[in-house]
């Protein structure tokens, strides 16, 4: 199946609309709470201090994540949330998102890498994208995660 065309919202909390914001908390709340079976605090201080990237497919929000600040969560800008919309999933898009997010990052902060905890079932997934593991598989809210880092360019 081709993958849908996207359109690329990156933005601060603040200049995000009322309506883009609940798209995204909504989306994210259905996947990491809901689908995921994961009683956690999804929303945090952390979308204070982060960029928000949303990727739209018409009216409809088909994927998501969030860049943490360099120095806020992590010491390396760091990306959180990765989802796509489960309609929207096997159509290239998770890899549309990460590589518009790297993009972003490498403007935003030039000659930084990047770190991500992700969840472990994604290993060869980010790998794909050069980042490298770190260390032991860890339990993040009884899930499976791993550091991984992307080394500056
Ligand atoms: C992970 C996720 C974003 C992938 O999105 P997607 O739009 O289906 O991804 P794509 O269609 O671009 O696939 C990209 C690659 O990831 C792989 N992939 C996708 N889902 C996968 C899964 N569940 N397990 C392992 N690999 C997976 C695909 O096989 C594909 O690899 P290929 O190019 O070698 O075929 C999506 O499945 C998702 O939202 N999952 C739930 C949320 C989540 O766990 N987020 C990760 C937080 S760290």
């Amino acid at each position: 199946m081709p993958s849908p065309e996207l359109r690329f919202q990156w933005a601060r909390l603040d200049d995000l609309s009322a309506r883009d914001l609940h798209a995204a908390l909504q989306l994210r709340s259905a996947v990491f709470v809901v689908e995921q079976n994961c009683v956690y605090h999804d929303v945090d201080d952390y979308d204070l201090q982060c960029w928000h990237l949303l990727a739209w497919s018409g009216k409809q929000l088909a994927a998501y994540l969030r860049v943490t600040d360099p120095g806020s969560k992590y010491p390396e800008p760091s990306l959180g949330r990765v989802l796509s919309a489960p309609a929207f999933r096997g159509q290239g898009l998770g890899l549309q998102l990460l590589t518009e997010a790297l993009q972003r990052c490498a403007t935003t902060w030039p000659g930084q890498a990047n770190r991500i905890s992700a969840q472990h079932y994604l290993l060869k997934f980010y790998q794909g994208f050069g980042f490298v593991p770190l260390g032991e598989v860890y339990l993040e809210d009884d899930m499976p995660h791993i550091e991984m880092l992307r080394p500056a360019a």
